[in-house]
């Protein structure tokens, strides 16, 4: 594995608009990707997709960072945002070293460009700090800081992928509920179908969220993950008024524990392995189900809603 935040050279480079638009960018996607292929400032806003659960270790770090290299693979200019901020592991997974963190930007140690860290494909990665009692908890101020200071990155990207922390705690509620896109990632355990029921109920009642996409993630085929979507759907459409999508299932798979002992993604040190092809489709499905005129405003919705929820 490699060594854990020592500082690299490469690491917290300034992400220019012409030094976000790696050759992918240019290239033709070689699988139909919807994705607008763009140069310079996006008029577009981004979408915000949120990668979170009720139980914490099904997956989320790993899946969000899969994602978002899938993404950008396709041509995509994504921002990862590790907004499980008293304990990220994002720069961990995708082998990155960042010296600086959120830690920096929301004590005004640093600007959002010196925390920045480019990783791979056409993902940039906004790297949270780990141990950090006070980013777990943080006070309304600075989460507005943090949030205005996101906000003016809305340019540079196409897709935004946020690692939530688990667990219906203000930070992760507030995150995931604000997204357009949410994922809840929930596995075969009774606890994590339980725990994704409560986060469902915590964003439908809470934060009047109406629809969510569900990836079943440590499953051993389709079939167990089907399964697993049906437990979690017939609870929610008996007590909750939220409809959910099944977006797809990524099986138990070695590599990606592998990998991260590596410290590179999956999706980049074994692209043949079952849960890389998986998670290769699961973000095929993400782009087609993009609508281009509902993306008008999303980043914008996205940060505004956050901050009303902050001044409530
Ligand atoms: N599909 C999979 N196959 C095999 N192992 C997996 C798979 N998905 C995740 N894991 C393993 O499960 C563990 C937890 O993964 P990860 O850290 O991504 O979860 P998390 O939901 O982000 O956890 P936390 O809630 O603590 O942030 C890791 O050891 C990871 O390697
Ligand atoms: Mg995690």
């Amino acid at each position: 594995m490699k060594p854990i935040r020592e500082t690299l050279s490469t690491a917290n480079a300034t992400p220019t608009p012409s030094a976000a638009l790696s050759p992918a960018m240019h290239a033709a996607p070689s699988n139909g990707s919807v994705i607008p292929i763009r140069s310079g400032t996006s008029t577009i806003a981004p979408t915000v997709i949120a990668v979170t659960s009720g139980k914490g270790g099904v997956g989320k770090t790993n899946i969000a960072v899969n994602l978002s290299v899938a993404l950008g693979a396709r041509g995509a200019r994504v921002l990862a945002i590790d907004a499980d901020l008293g304990l990220a592991n994002m720069d961990i997974v995708m082998g990155l070293a960042p010296t600086y963190t959120t830690a920096e930007l929301v004590r005004g140690d640093a600007h959002i460009d010196e925390v920045l860290v480019q990783g791979p494909q056409n993902v940039w990665l906004l790297p949270g700090a780990s141990g950090q009692y006070d980013l777990a908890n943080l006070t309304d101020v600075q989460r507005q800081d943090f949030f205005t200071a996101v906000d003016t990155l809305e340019d540079r990207f196409d897709v935004v992928v946020v690692d939530t922390g688990a667990g219906v705690g203000s930070n992760a509620i507030g995150f995931a509920s604000a997204a357009k896109e949410i994922i809840v990632v929930v596995t075969p355990e009774p606890t994590s179908v339980a725990d994704a029921y409560g986060m469902l109920k915590v964003l439908c009642t809470r934060c009047g969220v109406r629809r969510v996409k569900v990836l079943t993630n440590l499953v051993q085929g389709e079939r167990e993950g089907e399964q697993v979507f049906r437990r979690l759907a017939n609870l929610a459409a008996r007590f909750l008024s939220i409809s959910l999508d099944h977006i797809g299932s990524v099986p138990r798979d070695a590599s990606i524990g592998r990998a991260v002992m590596r410290g590179e993604p999956a999706m980049s040190a074994f692209p043949t392995a079952a849960a890389s092809r998986a998670l290769e489709g699961i973000a095929e499905r993400l782009l087609e189900s993009e609508d281009r005129d509902e993306r008008q405003g999303a980043m914008r919705l996205f940060w505004r809603r956050l901050l009303r929820q902050e001044a409530r």
